[in-house]
């Protein structure tokens, strides 16, 4: 009997202290082990990390003309790891910035959402580096490695930023593989962030018909000419009468893991105001909109090579956020001394080629003339001779990981 009661006994206390350790996690020291995520909570991962992202679009497209190319997905999950390690004020304030939850485990899920849409394969060359480089002097707080690490939010790294600045500079402009706009190192760290892609097309563009053909800016003047990729085949469709914008979708790889879309005005509209008056719903009811076509599509495209290098803390400090970079008592929570970023660059580079990995069925002739099965606004044809809009998603949960808007195509 009493063995009994003292077997009840200890495992009553067991309980009490797991119950415990459980309230005890914070947003800092959380230990995933006590995280049971098997709820799906890709939709409220998708609607926070879009409330953000076009806030950076559109700063970013203001500052960029109109010519550029980024990767949303992978600034967001660098300013949620910094924003792990913040203080509790500049904490919240990201967190709110983000979309992100308060309760860690959801925050955990969210990342292993983020973290795993980009893997490079045969026909997707895709590569994502996300790089907090560090002061060799600094010691980092173990509890904030752990979590960036184990979470795959950030690969951490020495550099000499104190005692060689030549030096750290030279490497970051190694690692970056480029000109690093805004390059400070007044601080302890930097954050690097690289995004390279080129892909096969699931359908590849005719090869044997790239001409040469006019380009039209916002006001509709011929600006040169570019190199056009054309190809007839079906495709999924969409538009937002609002916003006066259709939208084609291009399935990338083999396993159509990634879908490109590709956005033009319908009218006369100006881009400009268009990016402008984006929001996240605009985005979901556009994916939501496509249609396939009941026959082939007249597409045509310029062939690009396209890169930007973009000065994060200037769009960051456009999204009010100033005290990361200005206040190293912020990140006293990342290493000692503070971590004090005060470089964060990304780099992004992505080639629209014609190759892909089969071409498209050849249609009968009857089928060119024959009904397109789509809403009459979006004719018979995708011809992207002006500025457009495009993105690359990842098929299963639409997070976007690159977008670009472009108002001069260039190819080489
Ligand atoms: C580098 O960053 C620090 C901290 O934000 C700032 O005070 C300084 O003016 C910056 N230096 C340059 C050259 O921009
Ligand atoms: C585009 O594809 C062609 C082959 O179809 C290839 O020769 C060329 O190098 C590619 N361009 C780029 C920038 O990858």
């Amino acid at each position: 009997m009493t063995k009994i009661i003292l077997v009840l006994f200890v495992v009553c206390c067991v309980v009490q202290i797991s119950t415990q350790q459980n309230q005890q996690v914070s947003p800092l020291t959380y230990d995933s082990r006590w995280c049971n995520n098997n709820q799906d909570i890709t939709n409220e991962y998708r609607t926070s990390i879009y409330k953000f992202i076009l806030q950076l679009f559109k700063s970013i497209a203001v500052r960029s003309n109109l010519n550029f190319v980024f990767s949303p997905n992978s600034i967001w999950i660098i300013v949620a790891a910094i924003a792990e390690g913040a203080d509790s004020l500049t904490q919240q304030k990201l967190f709110q910035l983000l979309s992100l939850p308060n309760d860690p485990c959801i925050r955990q899920a969210y990342y292993q959402l983020a973290t795993t849409r980009v893997f490079p394969s045969n026909d997707v060359n895709i590569k994502n580096t996300r790089l907090c480089l560090i002061d060799d002097g600094a010691t980092l707080s173990p509890t904030w490695y752990d979590l960036v690490t184990k979470n795959s939010l950030l690969e951490v790294a020495r550099v000499p930023i104190k005692n060689n600045q030549e030096a750290a500079a030279t490497e970051i402009k190694t690692i970056m593989s480029s000109h690093v706009p805004g390059l400070n190192l007044s601080g302890n760290s930097v954050l690097l962030d690289k995004m390279d892609y080129n892909g096969l097309w699931t359908t590849a563009f005719a090869d044997a018909v790239i001409e040469q053909a006019p380009f039209y800016n916002l006001q509709g003047e011929a600006i040169g000419a570019v190199d056009i990729m054309r190809v007839q085949r079906r495709a999924r469709m969409g538009y937002n009468e609002k916003l006066r914008i259709k939208i084609i979708e291009f399935p990338v790889g083999s396993d159509e893991r990634y879908r490109m879309l590709f956005g033009v005005i319908i009218g006369n509209e100006d881009l400009t105001s268009i990016v402008a008056g984006v929001d996240d719903n605009h985005v979901f009811e556009l994916i939501e909109s496509l249609r396939p076509s009941l026959v082939p599509i007249n597409v045509a495209i310029p062939r690009m090579v396209i890169t930007s290098e973009i000065d994060m803390r200037v769009i960051l400090k456009d999204l009010a956020v100033n005290e990361l970079w200005t206040d190293p008592a912020v990140t006293r929570y990342i290493s000692n001394p503070p971590a004090h970023p005060t470089t964060f660059v990304q780099h992004a580079s992505l080639v629209l080629n014609t190759t892909g990995l089969e071409y498209a069925p050849p249609e009968p002739e009857s089928a060119y003339n024959a009904r397109t099965g789509l809403h009459p606004i979006l004719g018979r044809d995708f011809i992207a001779d002006r500025p457009f809009v495009f993105g690359l998603f990842d098929a299963k949960t639409w997070t976007c990981l690159l977008a670009s808007a472009i108002t001069q195509p260039t190819y080489t």
